[in-house]
């Protein structure tokens, strides 16, 4: 049973949705540069006019009106803030931010601010190194101070990182995110740099919005083992504590997994530990996990048989392997699960595994930040589109989540990705997440249209029955 004031919402983030990449004073992000590398996205596509959210937010916050939607979540762009990621401050830029949070509170859309969706100033991957410095620890709580203060009254719900393990992976493990390199030690580094970004921020955040709740917001696939065999569930224990729970344990309990530190020492690694630090981390614990569910994992022993299915997550694929990762476990499909267009499995089950995984061990209230099916959709010629196979993903999912309540999770709300469809960092526009069908592709933007999907409606009728109708029209 879903709580009264549950958060029924819908997220996005600000590259992927606003386009408007020069304008009123914004400096360059680093994937403003990234993404006009011919070669590094899906048919070099960018987010230089996305969905043009800039220009269209009120159009489509009078569409999350009409959806009924509590919450909506997105995320701020540090450079149209801070043009160089420091210093002189844009008010233009949070003038459009201003906009955004008034027109969502007058239409009783309570805003959710994510404070980081990986588009890092360009200005400080030049100057030091972006994440690799640990100058980057004092810029981002300057940063998000500067938030704090202007939205203290406005918004009481903040993500600090967004999948702080898939923007350190995807650019400094399997080159497929900027600085796009293959490099333990600097993943090591950058992460370390940003668990102290996340804690110190927390804890200015309590002197600035003491009634307000923060956390990060995590990417987990809960790991299950291939068979039951021995070593696989061994295998995938190795695979949760290094691709879960050394960033969720950094989070929720302020230290290190001993698995993942034993493993750093063993591989000849080191973390930048600085005398404090261990007090920054237990300083800044969060009031909330966020979680961005998308689909389970699963792993088996390395030495036994390799993963004959290559996983095709993304249209632009990596050929980096990761030594230490590739020695512990091996990633391979679930053949119990079907798979979407883009071979993600679907898994409403693994829902419910992570919110209880996450309620044994942290034992904090948990909101879905993310959740939502990637698909091609048609739009039909009288402007409908038919996204019946969405609606039964997202029911499914809403189902695990009822069930994961009645299991004794505290979940405070659910975020679809996304509302709008929008750019995605490695597959252009071809793969649609939204209740809103946007007219454009990766040839051309069109006129950005919007239409409403089938979707769109049923969602409408979720949030108005809180969870209760979950039926097809
Ligand atoms: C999450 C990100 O990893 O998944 C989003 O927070 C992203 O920004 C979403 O778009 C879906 O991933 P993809 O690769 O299908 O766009």
């Amino acid at each position: 049973m879903f709580k009264k004031d549950f958060l029924w919402g819908s997220a996005s983030a600000a590259y992927q949705i606003e386009g408007g990449a020069n304008l009123d004073g914004k400096g360059p992000s680093i994937w403003d540069q990234y993404s006009k590398v011919p070669g590094n996205t899906f048919k070099d596509t960018t987010g230089e006019v996305a969905i043009d959210f800039y220009h269209k937010f009120e159009e489509d916050i009078l569409l999350m009106k009409e959806q009924g939607l509590k919450a909506y979540r997105f995320s701020i762009s540090w450079s149209r803030i801070l043009p160089n990621g420091s210093g002189e401050v844009n008010e233009k830029g949070l003038e459009f931010y201003d906009k955004v949070i008034d027109t969502l509170i007058t239409n009783d859309i309570e805003p959710l601010v994510t404070i980081y969706h990986w588009d890092l100033p360009a200005a400080l991957q030049e100057k030091y190194g972006g994440w690799e410095s640990r100058q980057i620890v004092e810029d981002f709580v300057n940063y998000a101070t500067i938030l704090f203060e202007r939205y203290k009254d406005k918004v009481q719900y903040w993500i600090t990182l967004n999948e702080q393990n898939i923007y350190t992976g995807l650019g400094y493990l399997y080159e497929l995110h900027p600085p796009k390199v293959s490099d333990y030690q600097r993943f090591i580094t950058t992460n370390h740099h940003a668990f102290l970004a996340n804690a110190l921020t927390i804890s200015e955040f309590r002197k600035i919005i003491p009634n307000g709740q923060i956390g990060p917001s995590f990417a987990y696939g809960p790991e299950y083992p291939k068979s039951n065999h021995p070593t696989d569930v061994i295998a995938a224990e190795n695979a949760a504590e290094m691709l879960s729970y050394l960033w969720m344990d950094v989070y929720c309990k302020g230290k290190y997994p001993r698995y993942f530190l034993k493993m750093v020492e063993k591989y000849g690694y080191y973390i930048p530990f600085a005398p404090g630090d261990d007090q920054i981390l237990t300083s800044g614990l969060p009031d909330f996990m966020g979680l961005n569910y998308y689909q389970s994992a699963t792993f088996q022993n390395p030495e036994r048989e390799r993963a004959s299915e290559q996983q095709h997550e993304n249209t632009v694929n990596n050929q980096s392997t990761v030594k230490i990762h590739d020695e512990l476990f091996t990633r391979t499909a679930n053949n119990q699960l079907a798979v979407t267009d883009w071979g993600w499995t679907i898994d409403p089950n693994g829902l419910r595994v992570a919110l209880r995984r996450i309620t044994s061990r942290y034992d904090l209230p948990i909101l879905i930040t993310e959740n939502g099916l990637g698909a091609y959709d048609n739009l039909e010629v009288d402007g409908s589109i038919h996204d019946e196979y969405r609606i039964e993903y997202l029911r499914q999912h809403v189902k695990a989540i009822d069930l994961a309540i009645e299991d004794g999770c505290e979940v405070l709300g659910y975020c679809t990705w996304s509302f709008q469809d929008l750019f995605s960092w490695l597959n252009g526009y071809a793969k649609r997440y939204g209740f809103i069908y946007i007219d454009r592709d990766e040839e051309s933007e069109k006129e950005l249209k919007r239409y409403k999907k089938d979707s769109f409606y049923w969602y409408k009728q979720v949030i108005e029955s809180n969870g209760q109708n979950l039926d097809s029209k």
